[in-house]
């Protein structure tokens, strides 16, 4: 390996010397960055036992960008000591020097200078002893020159205070001789060649061992919105409990602007009404709507709409009741309750509410109602055919799933592609995180 001169160099000194050696003093007398040392240390540790090496962390002293430039032109009160020629300076003159206004409160107090304020041109400072001790320079040249164990906590904590000092931990390693400790180490092969088998070689040489903890490339792959896992949830839901979907491309490309999915439930409900004689049939739709809304923080101008539908002979209220309560059981909504509400085409209609554990508060979840006759009779269904429905929002349960308050964070040119990357499979059994999202009309 002497392709490194400092790994060269390290095993050198290691070899001679006494128990073992400090990678960050190593570093300095050999004038180069601690991180080639640390490089050279790793490589070596990749080996196997040529060398041992114990990760140590150190406190030490290191000057700010101030209190280097004070190691170097001195204190700021020392600064303004001296700018100070012996027939005085007027005060406000020395205010506008560089070091002017914390010198002359420190020079003050270190009593090398007083203030003549009986001069006819204003105040005038004046030096007081003809020589000065700069302390603080002092104090951080020690620091610089790595003997900031010379100084006392307290002066440590003073200059720390005046900003001019920090601690910082540095992470070192003690290095020494392992097992296999050799100066003269080979670079280890990664790989067989051909060659090295037809020339018989590669008994001579030293084989690089396979690293099975070695951490594989992440492969780039694509991943799903939150909005399309909760409605492959949903899709699943109705698909356990026996509905139908009958999905084309064609008719979902369609630029349809509708303002909720009842409508395709309607024709679908006249499909079935031109089949002769009646069978009892359930549907659901998931689809893209649009309404003329105030856009805020839980309402789009468009949304997503999931929609059950049963028509079958006599269905009641009762019915619509069990079905929604087993339709949000597998949601993992169990406490409901429903309030009397109005559509034009359901009497009656049902606002469903469940109780937020997140928000300690009834919030709305669905809207559903029994299908008036004025519009089943017309389309060809049986009189003793009724037809129960309802429906909710995709977006609603999905911010609440993945605690989303914002729904322009869920759709829109602001989704963080990071939140779809890092955005767990859905779960619906979850307990709720987050508060409201847009509600069905
Ligand atoms: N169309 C209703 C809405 O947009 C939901 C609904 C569906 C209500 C079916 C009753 C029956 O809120």
């Amino acid at each position: 390996m002497a392709d490194s001169p400092v790994l060269e160099q390290l095993l050198r000194r290691l070899e001679v010397a006494d128990g073992g050696l400090d990678s960050a003093e190593l570093a300095t007398q050999l004038g180069v960055e601690h991180q080639a040392v640390v490089g050279a240390v790793k490589s070596l540790q990749a080996l196997g036992e040529v060398i041992e090496a114990e990760l140590r962390s150190t406190k030490c002293w290191e000057l700010t960008a101030e209190g280097e430039e004070i190691a170097r032109e001195g204190s700021h009160e020392a600064r303004v000591f001296r700018s100070i020629p012996p027939e005085g300076l007027v005060q406000s003159e020395l205010m506008q020097l560089p070091s002017g206004k914390v010198g002359f409160s420190k020079a003050m107090s270190n009593k090398w200078i007083r203030v003549d304020k009986s001069a006819a041109d204003g105040p005038r400072v004046f030096q007081v002893v003809d020589s000065i001790e700069d302390e603080v320079q002092r104090r951080l040249q020690l620091v610089q020159s790595g003997q900031a164990e010379k100084l006392t906590e307290k002066e440590r904590n003073e200059l720390r205070k005046r900003k001019l000092l920090t601690e910082v931990v540095l992470k070192t390693y003690w290095v020494s001789k392992g097992k296999g400790f050799s100066t003269s180490v080979s670079k280890q092969e990664a790989e067989l060649s051909p060659e090295m088998i037809s020339s018989g070689s590669w008994r001579d040489r030293p084989f690089k061992p396979y690293n099975f903890s070695a951490r594989g490339v992440l492969p780039d792959s694509g991943h799903l919105h939150p909005l399309l896992k909760v409605r492959s949830q949903f899709r699943q839901i109705f698909l356990e409990m026996g509905y139908k979907y009958t999905w084309k491309l064609e008719e979902a490309r369609k630029n349809l602007l509708r303002t909720h999915t009842t409508a395709a439930s309607a024709r679908a409900l006249y499909r079935l009404a031109q089949k002769k004689p009646f069978t009892p049939a359930k549907y659901f739709s998931i689809d893209r709507v649009f309404r003329n809304e105030t856009l805020d923080a839980t309402h789009l101008a468009e949304f997503h709409q999931i929609e059950g539908v049963i028509a079958d002979h006599g269905l009641t209220l009762g019915h619509l009741m069990g079905v929604l309560r087993e339709f949000f059981t597998k949601l993992g909504i169990t406490q409901l309750r429903f309030k009397p509400a109005y559509n034009p085409y359901t009497e009656p209609s049902m606002e469903v509410f469940s109780y937020h554990q997140g928000l300690k508060k009834w919030v709305e979840v669905g809207n559903s109602g029994v299908f008036r006759p004025e519009m089943l009779l017309p389309m060809g269904l049986p009189e003793n055919v009724s037809v129960i429905a309802w429906g909710l929002s995709l977006e609603r349960p999905t911010m609440i799933k993945y605690g989303i308050n914002n729904i322009r964070e869920l759709v829109g040119h602001k989704v963080n592609l990071q939140m779809v990357y890092d955005s767990p499979v859905c779960r619906l059994d979850v307990e709720p995180r987050s508060p409201k999202t847009q509600e069905p009309a």
